[in-house]
């Protein structure tokens, strides 16, 4: 796992940065959404709890490297409107996976593809990754978009990966390499 350093990360709307106890109540907005939680293979959360415990276990594993998940705010107003994360480094291969979600109030302004470049390039250039991988429901035509716009490419698909909201659910591969943004 990478040794991983606070980070923010600045866009012209946003700014990235790492996630604390005042986040509890904007995070738990997001996840308590069944729209964005549609194609997780986990339920809505229904307790404020629940956004204890993750932001807790965010902190944590920020601290040993395994996981950077980053609020996304708007500059404007300083509000938490979702999160983004490099994940499952594996180190020797310098790859990792990709993830994020954003309030669904916020959604189709273009603030996931903001913040994702500036994530990307921070994974690829910083942390010296090779490859960034994602891993997202066929029928979720938002992410797809968003993923293909960062210059990630279809890969594969794997049939019925997910259990997702009870029911058996496909999974497409997208994955990015460093050379399609060097020009290789
Ligand atoms: C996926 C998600 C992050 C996209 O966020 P967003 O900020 O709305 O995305 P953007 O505004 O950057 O849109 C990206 C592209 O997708 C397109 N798009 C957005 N919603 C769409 C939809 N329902 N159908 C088709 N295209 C859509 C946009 O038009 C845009 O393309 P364009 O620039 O060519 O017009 C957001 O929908 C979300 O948080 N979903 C729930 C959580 C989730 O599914 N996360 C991914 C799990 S793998």
């Amino acid at each position: 796992m990478p040794t991983l350093t606070p980070v923010e990360l600045a866009t012209q709307r946003l700014l990235l940065r790492p996630m604390d106890e005042r986040d509890t109540e904007a995070h738990y907005a997001v996840f308590s959404d069944p729209a964005v939680t549609r194609y997780w293979s986990t339920e809505p959360w229904t307790s404020i709890d629940q956004a204890v415990q993750a932001i807790a276990r965010i902190r944590s594993a920020f601290a040993d490297g395994s996981e950077l998940r980053l609020g996304i705010v708007l500059r404007e107003t300083g509000e938490l409107i979702g999160n983004c994360a490099l994940h499952h480094f594996v180190d020797a291969s310098r790859r990792c996976e990709i993830g994020y979600a954003l309030a669904s109030a916020h959604w189709g302004k273009g603030y996931a593809g903001e913040a994702l470049e500036a994530l990307v390039e921070y994974g690829l250039r910083a942390l010296d990754l090779n490859r960034i991988e994602a891993d997202i429901d066929p029928d979720n035509v938002a992410s797809g978009r968003v993923l293909e716009k960062l210059g990630f490419r279809k890969e594969g698909y794997m049939p019925e990966r997910w259990i997702v909201h009870g029911k058996p659910a496909d999974t497409v591969y997208y994955g990015l390499l460093r050379r399609y943004r060097d020009g290789g």
